[in-house]
């Protein structure tokens, strides 16, 4: 069952974070749909394991081809991959960043995205959706090369793709943080190997500080609820460490290391060939 994020009488944003398997090998990932009026936006759809539940749960809303857009804040496989499905059974236009424009093809089968997908460019911009409208903000870097997050002015979310990500189960994601302290653990290992650098996280903060968000919510693991835990998140960022800021040439060496088909585990090198 989703999660109600939010919902008045016209508006709502709906969280499904429990439609991965808990024992598979799959990440935890959240899917998540706006509905405005008679219309909506999926955001961030994930592959194939999400697809079924996802669209039945759409549907219980407006019908499919009352889908306006399906969005993707960058074209990783737990993004995006089941691309293919929403485009044979909706209408609905794809909205990615220019610079995955011509890659995401290769998810469908031949001419499904022909003159349905929405390049956005690097500046974002504001979409309309219903009789409101969702602002496409900036997130290069934050993993993806052209990478975008969604606000949502009529509930005051942020949605920010890998960013805040934590890597708990389903039924830990469907419970917001309002004390991040605790929290951090379960996101800095993540940060610190998938955001790009400090400076990039920097110029982020710089343009979200003044937005009015009631809730900043991750692609995978639990929201961040209030404006305590927000501002905490904001702070935490501000001074983390992370991805070219800690790789050295350390990082790049020929490695003799043998990887074991049999047992797939990685053995210790003898030596690096050039150590
Ligand atoms: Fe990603
Ligand atoms: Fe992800």
């Amino acid at each position: 069952m989703p999660i109600e994020l939010y919902r008045d009488r016209q508006h709502a944003c709906l969280m499904f974070c429990d439609l991965i398997e808990e024992d598979g090998q799959a990440v935890q990932a959240n899917q998540f749909l706006i509905v405005d009026g008679d219309t909506g936006a999926i955001i961030d759809p994930g592959g194939n394991l999400a697809f079924n539940e996802l669209f039945m749960g759409m549907v219980r809303h407006f019908a499919p081809a009352r889908l306006s857009y399906v969005i993707a804040s960058h074209a990783d496989p737990d993004i995006i991959a089941s691309l293919d499905r929403w485009m044979s059974s909706t209408q609905a236009r794809l909205v990615i960043s220019r610079v995955w424009e011509r890659f995401v093809p290769h998810f469908t089968k031949a001419g499904k995205t022909d003159a349905r997908i929405i390049g956005v460019p690097d500046a974002g911009g504001r979409l309309p959706l219903g009789r409101n409208e969702l602002l496409l903000l900036p997130a290069h870097f934050l993993h993806s090369e052209g990478n975008f997050h969604f606000y949502d002015p009529v509930s005051r979310i942020l949605f920010t793709g890998d960013l805040g990500a934590s890597m708990l189960s389903g039924a830990q994601a469907a419970v917001p943080v309002t004390d991040l302290a605790p929290h951090i653990a379960h996101m800095e290992g993540f940060h610190r190997r998938y955001m790009v650098s400090n400076k990039i996280l920097r110029l982020w903060l710089q343009m979200v500080r003044p937005l009015d968000i009631a809730m900043l919510v991750p692609q995978h693991g639990a929201p961040i609820q209030g404006r305590a835990a927000i501002d905490a998140f904001f702070d935490w960022l501000e001074h983390l460490a992370c991805g070219i800021d800690l790789f050295d040439q350390r990082a790049y060496q020929v490695s003799t290391a043998l990887i074991d088909p049999v047992s797939r585990l990685t053995r210790a090198p003898l030596r690096a060939v050039n150590g």
